[in-house]
């Protein structure tokens, strides 16, 4: 496909980066060949991944003690990630080597569009199916994207006007929703686009009122987990799971708030979510706690030349601040843009951009999964590279414009 056709089909998909009237060539400061050379070394690094997963699972992270891959099944809330980076991939290189492995990777996927037992079909289910949409025009695909958000949509809940994230942890929470439950909204706008039902989106839209309501603290910093009283929709507990403490911000749920607020301001054109977009902006940009080169630590609350960086929240702020950066004009949106380039010039630097061939095959190194559970501290994670290939994908899309 042309590259005006994938930019056509992507508005049509919700999948695009809104056009930055305001921004102009010689605002950007990166250049042509800083994402060829990055997107070149990625690719080269995902075919020695692509070498070292075995059929069946899906890559997740390395164990650091001995370098082997640490996988999961397709039920897991990553699953999409390493199919949709796979296809970003493509989208740049049109290698169809990339696209085989990431279509026989779908087929471990698609079982999922029944799954539900969890709020993240919109990572697992859109990253993956709705960008091999975008760039294959395969209908069966959009069918199984279509039944994948129906099953999204059974866990919304009147009431609480909310979709329930985990069912897990029902000795603790009896409704909890999760600031990263604003990633999956987009694939319900998308369905009720493409089906003319719009169901989905009024989920969405109640959704996102609710969690601008309850899940703000009045600095523009996000609670992790709000738990509701299915009953009556109360606000029974503000607590954190992933995060230092209940009032701490968790920085890849402060990530996950900042995309999920500007794709729904893309999608909705509601003023009230663009300017939630541009409050978590300037709590993460003006935190006394991130560092120099961009990369936050894992909470902001806490810094230190030992606390472990995330960079699957610097991947994912940054890939939303490029976004972001089109919606608004002037000194705002060159100070978005400027970040988000900083952010992805520490990324590709060799700070934090593997060597080809080391890091188990994935792209970024030091990012932090659940530092409270002692688990996946400072590793690379699969969300990092997809959100980071996107971020450069959008980039490139400005410089082509
Ligand atoms: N959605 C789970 C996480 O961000 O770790």
């Amino acid at each position: 496909m042309k590259y005006r056709q994938i930019m056509k089909k992507m508005a049509a998909l919700g999948l695009g980066l809104t056009m930055a009237a305001s921004l102009h060539a010689q605002d950007l400061a990166l250049t042509k060949e800083f994402v060829n050379q990055n997107m070149h070394d990625a690719i080269a690094q995902y075919k020695t991944l692509t070498a070292r997963v075995p059929a069946g699972v899906l890559p997740r992270t390395i164990n650091k003690a001995n370098d082997s891959l640490i996988t999961a099944k397709s039920n897991s809330w990553i699953s999409g990630f390493y199919p949709g980076t796979l296809l970003y991939l493509y989208e740049y290189s049109q290698d169809a080597d990339l696209l085989k492995e990431a279509e026989n990777r779908l087929q471990l996927l698609e079982k999922e569009k029944n799954n539900k037992g969890t709020h993240d079909l919109g990572f697992m289910l859109y990253c993956s199916f709705g960008n091999a949409l975008r760039l294959t025009d395969n209908k069966r695909y959009q069918d199984i994207l279509l039944t994948g958000a129906e099953s999204l949509a059974s866990r919304f809940n009147p009431t609480v006007g909310c979709i329930r994230s985990w069912d897990h942890n029902g000795d603790k929470w009896k409704f909890p929703v999760i600031i990263d439950n604003m990633m999956n909204l987009e694939f319900l706008n998308w369905a009720s686009r493409v089906s003319g039902n719009p169901k989905y989106v009024d989920i969405s839209k109640i959704h996102a009122n609710t969690t601008l309501k309850n899940h703000f603290r009045p600095d523009n910093s996000s609670y992790h987990v709000i738990d509701y009283d299915p009953a009556t929709g109360a606000v029974r507990n503000k607590h954190t799971h992933q995060g230092a403490d209940h009032e701490s911000a968790w920085a890849r749920g402060q990530a996950w708030g900042l995309y999920g607020y500007t794709l729904m301001y893309r999608d909705i054109k509601d003023k009230a979510y663009l300017n939630q977009a541009r409050k978590i902006a300037a709590f993460i940009l003006d935190h006394p706690n991130l560092p120099e080169d961009g990369i936050p630590y894992w909470d902001y609350s806490v810094s230190g030349p030992d606390v472990p960086r995330d960079a699957s929240a610097a991947a994912i702020t940054a890939s939303a601040l490029l976004e972001l950066s089109g919606m608004v004009k002037g000194k705002e949106s060159k100070r978005y843009l400027q970040a988000a380039e900083h952010m992805l010039t520490s990324l590709s630097s060799p700070a934090y951009k593997a060597p080809i061939g080391t890091n188990g095959g994935f792209l970024l190194m030091h990012s932090t999964g659940h530092l409270p559970g002692n688990s996946e501290i400072d590793v690379p994670l699969s969300y990092a590279d997809y959100y980071y290939v996107e971020a450069l994908i959008r980039y490139n899309h400005l410089l082509n414009r």
